[in-house]
């Protein structure tokens, strides 16, 4: 039986072994973490707890800004003046990565991708007003996003500056699942002061933050059962959370025994496509609100409680469990959706200004 003193001890042990790896503090920590009575009754989940990662700091917050504090060392250790991310018009990396370079004296150049207009609302809005040299290009292919990003670097470097650019490689998931071991020794903390055992851990997550929870549970020997609801239809859900795992796992010194079977991950409420609302996580998002006053988002989290809602529903959450909800942020995204919004609550029939 473990203890709460081999458990604390365990997560000090763990915590030692970041120490020796590069990283740049951002984010506000621990993030809170509180009790939704109301909604747990609402959705008829026994106990429901919020860890608001929502809450890191950084313009608006978010699950980002933790693992840019692994990302963005190298810019730091290399001297770059200029920090380079290709990334979605509407993302909320680009929010927090361009809040980060700010914070850490580098200027944020942003190659956004987008296949039409821009409406300048949420996040893009937002990386106007923190300063963002903003870009736009429009293309799903990987290699012309790399190639322009290499191209921005090569102007900047013909301008005297040292560029850092941040694509999509490999350091992308293990910062990510290295964030959310953080993440979930902060939870095992506050859930123990908070006098409970949490039964499972619910996160929006395609894979990369999910490896986080999956490690840390299994570096703890913890029983609760992480659950990623996805925000896209990907055939990596698992494979990927595995090579997350692993490569947290390599960084940090430890061996990992998970396989395929530990892995839960549901993409059944992305129920449009990626970056679109759907009806059930509108739904949600008016419950959470109407219950907590407390916001998610259309994209992601909304989405996640709307898998919560559904596995209360069916049974596969009992009236005996104790969830605990990671909200990853997003919220700016409700205002890029004002209309999907508008339409799925309208207003009283008589209301008048
Ligand atoms: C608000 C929010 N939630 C969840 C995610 C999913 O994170 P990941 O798939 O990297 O675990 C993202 C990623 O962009 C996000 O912005």
């Amino acid at each position: 039986m473990t203890t709460a003193i081999d458990q604390h001890e365990k997560i000090a042990e763990i915590r030692s072994r970041f120490d020796r790896l590069p990283r740049v503090r951002l984010a506000l920590l621990p993030t809170p973490f509180h009790e939704a009575p109301r909604l747990a009754e609402a959705i008829g989940v026994g106990r429901l707890f919020f860890k608001r990662d929502d809450l890191t700091g950084l313009a608006f917050g978010g699950n980002k800004t933790r693992n840019l504090e692994f990302r963005m060392a190298d810019a730091v250790e290399q001297g770059a003046d200029v920090f380079v991310a290709g990334l979605e018009v509407h993302s909320n990396s680009a929010r927090q990565v361009t809040a980060a370079a700010n914070l850490l004296g580098m200027s944020p150049i942003l190659l956004l991708r987008t296949d039409g207009p821009v409406a300048w609302q949420g996040n893009v809005l937002v990386d106007r007003v923190l300063g963002a040299d903003i870009r736009f290009i429009e293309t799903t292919d990987k290699a012309v996003m790399d190639r322009a990003l290499a191209n921005v670097a090569e102007e900047q470097r013909q301008l005297g500056k040292k560029p850092f650019v941040m694509n999509h490689n490999p350091s992308f998931a293990m910062g990510s699942a290295l964030a959310y071991v953080l993440c979930t020794l902060e939870i095992v903390e506050q859930s123990d002061a908070a006098g409970i055992e949490p039964t499972h851990l619910y996160m929006a997550s395609g894979n990369k933050g999910h490896a986080g929870l999956l490690l840390a549970k299994e570096l703890l020997g913890a029983r609760f059962q992480p659950v990623a609801i996805s925000q896209h239809y990907a055939d990596d859900r698992v494979s990927g959370a595995l090579d997350g795992v692993r490569a947290a796992a390599a960084a940090l010194g430890y061996e990992t025994h998970l396989t395929e079977a530990d892995v839960e991950s549901y993409d059944d409420f992305v129920e449009t496509k990626y970056g679109a609302p759907s009806q059930r996580g509108l739904e949600a998002i008016a419950l959470a609100a109407r219950t907590e006053g407390l916001l998610l988002d259309p994209i992601y989290t909304g989405k996640a409680l709307a898998g919560l809602i559904e596995h209360a529903r069916t049974g596969k959450v009992g009236p005996e469990s104790t969830v605990v909800f990671v909200h990853t942020g997003g919220q700016p995204a409700l205002f890029s959706f004002a209309d999907a919004l508008l339409d799925a609550f309208p207003l009283a029939e008589d209301a008048r200004i």
